[in-house]
């Protein structure tokens, strides 16, 4: 399925990083064709590194994030699914998992049963209004084009209640600890990588994975943009100084930003579900 274009960004989680593409539409393809080319090998080297955060981290978040039994989760940047594997474990048989991926080479290396995999990006959720309990998104914030306009579909596919979590690494504080971090992810793990994998578009995945880190927007943006989307209570618990978890509920009709029109919406309406 082609996979859709999303119009000029309004808050992009980072400028254009211009050793790899020179503009929004150069970005967006770079990022897919990147997911695409090392899904095979995605798991294994985040499973290796343990950076993306292992599966118990994962569960832990979740759980401190509100997910509970039974309950419909849409997981945005699904991928190879390693959030919603851990998702499904808490949600139990009677609860329902979206996953929600541009990538469609990342979904394919996700061997979930039971789960709805949809071909799609945040910015234009291919699901209904208040279809979703809970919204999750791990490590996918960096690569959205518009955190607007992405919070705005979190917000209109939750029910009045509903739980948003977005799993993010953040630059620690402190010179040194960047430093520290910057030399094993830039460094060390696109070497590991490599090594491993024998694929240099798997060593490129991993060093574009610190460079949007580096170059991300402060926590301070993120919660300010959940709070412009109408969530009320939106907060951020870090653990060992990166791993970021931004939560926040949706408390029932309210004040927010309106998405600006999103014309890739068509392609991705209820006749894809
Ligand atoms: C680092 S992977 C994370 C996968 C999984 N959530 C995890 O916890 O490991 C980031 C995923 O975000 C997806 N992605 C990129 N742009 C996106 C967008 N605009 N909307 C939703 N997902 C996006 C990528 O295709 C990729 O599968």
């Amino acid at each position: 399925m082609t996979a859709p274009r999303i119009e000029p960004a309004r808050l992009a989680p980072h400028a254009l990083l211009t050793r790899y593409y020179g503009s929004e539409d150069e970005r967006q393809r770079f990022v897919r064709e990147l997911f695409d080319t090392t899904a095979v090998d995605y798991d294994r080297v985040e499973r290796m590194l343990a950076l993306g955060s292992g599966a118990w981290y994962r569960r832990q978040a979740l759980q401190r994030a509100g997910l509970a039994a039974g309950m419909r989760v849409v997981d945005v940047g699904t991928g190879t699914g390693l959030l919603a594997r851990e998702a499904l474990s808490v949600i139990g048989a009677h609860g329902a998992l979206t996953g929600v991926d541009p990538s469609a080479g990342m979904m394919a290396q996700a061997h979930l049963a039971g789960v709805e995999l949809l071909n799609g990006c945040a910015e234009a959720l291919p699901c209904a209004d208040a279809a979703a309990d809970f919204v999750s998104m791990g490590y996918a914030l960096r690569h959205l084009s518009d955190l607007d306009r992405a919070l705005a579909e979190f917000h209109r596919v939750l029910r009045p209640g509903g739980r948003l979590l977005m799993l993010e690494i953040t630059r620690p504080a402190g010179r040194l600890a960047t430093a520290l971090l910057k030399s094993y992810m830039r460094a060390l793990v696109p070497l590991a990588a490599r090594i491993v994998t024998r694929r240099g578009a798997t060593a490129t995945l991993w060093r574009y994975y610190w460079d949007t880190i580096e170059a991300c927007i402060a926590p301070a943006q993120v919660l300010d943009a959940m709070r412009r989307a109408g969530f009320a209570d939106a907060s951020r618990h870090v653990e060992l100084r990166i791993f970021s978890e931004y939560t926040a509920s949706k408390t029932g009709p309210c004040e927010r930003v309106e998405p600006s029109p999103v014309t890739n919406r068509a392609a991705f309406g209820a006749e894809d579900r």
